[in-house]
C-alpha cells in the first residue's frame, strides 16, 4: 500500500534524509549535488527554509510503511507550478509510486490554480522521462538548468491543467 504525506517545516530531517540518500543515489537525475548539501550546506536552517518555499507542498511516499520516495511542487509565478525533488528509492520502483507522487503535486497545483505544471528532466533519464510522458507532460523544447557537468541542460517539460473546482 501507497500512502502519501505532507511534511510539515517540522519534519526537515526526515526529508533532509531522503533527499540526501537521493541526490547520492542518483546524481544523474538532478541539477542539485550531493557535495552542496553537504559539510557547511547541510544545516537545520537551509533544511527548514528549502521546505518553508512559501506556497509550495513536499510529500513523502510510504510503500508498505516504509519511506520510498519524495516529491515537492513549488509555485512558479504566471498560473504555472514547478515538480521538483521526485525521487523514488530503488526498492520501491516499478510499483506506481511515482505515479502517485506526479498525481499528489499534480492536484496541489490545480488547487493552487495553476494551469500549467512544469518540471525539468535530465538529459537520458529515460525512466523519469517515461513516469512523466505517461502522466501527460510533454516536451516544450525549452532547456532547463545546467547539469554538474556544465555542459548538458535539462529538459522542460509540461502539462496544461484543467480547471477544478475547490
Ligand atoms: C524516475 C522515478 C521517479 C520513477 O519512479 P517509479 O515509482 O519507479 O515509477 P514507475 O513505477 O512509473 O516506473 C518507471 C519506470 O521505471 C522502470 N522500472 C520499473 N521497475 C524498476 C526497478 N525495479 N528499478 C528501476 N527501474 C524500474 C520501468 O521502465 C518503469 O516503467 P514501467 O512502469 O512502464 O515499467 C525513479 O526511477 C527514480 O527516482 N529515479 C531516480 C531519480 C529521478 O530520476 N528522479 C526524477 C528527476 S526529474
Amino acid at each position: 500500500m501507497i500512502e502519501l504525506r505532507r511534511l510539515t517545516v517540522g519534519d526537515w530531517p526526515l526529508w533532509r534524509e531522503l533527499r540526501l540518500a537521493a541526490l547520492a543515489e542518483a546524481p544523474y537525475a538532478f541539477s542539485s549535488r550531493l557535495a552542496d548539501w553537504q559539510g557547511e550546506g547541510d544545516t537545520e536552517q537551509r533544511w527548514r527554509a528549502r521546505l518553508e518555499i512559501p506556497g509550495a507542498v513536499n510529500f513523502v511516499a510510504v510503500l508498505d510503511g516504509r519511506q520510498a520516495g519524495m516529491a515537492s511542487g513549488v509555485p512558479a509565478g504566471d498560473r504555472s507550478a514547478e515538480l521538483i525533488s521526485m525521487w523514488v528509492s530503488p526498492a520501491a520502483r516499478g510499483r506506481g509510486v511515482g505515479d502517485q507522487l506526479v498525481a499528489a503535486v499534480e492536484q496541489w497545483a490545480r488547487q493552487v490554480g495553476a494551469s500549467v505544471l512544469r518540471l525539468a528532466v535530465a538529459p537520458g533519464n529515460q525512466n523519469a522521462a517515461a513516469l512523466y510522458l505517461r502522466n501527460g507532460f510533454r516536451y516544450t523544447g525549452e532547456r532547463g538548468d545546467l547539469m554538474p557537468d556544465g555542459v548538458r541542460a535539462e529538459h522542460v517539460m509540461a502539462k496544461r491543467l484543467a480547471a477544478t473546482a475547490g
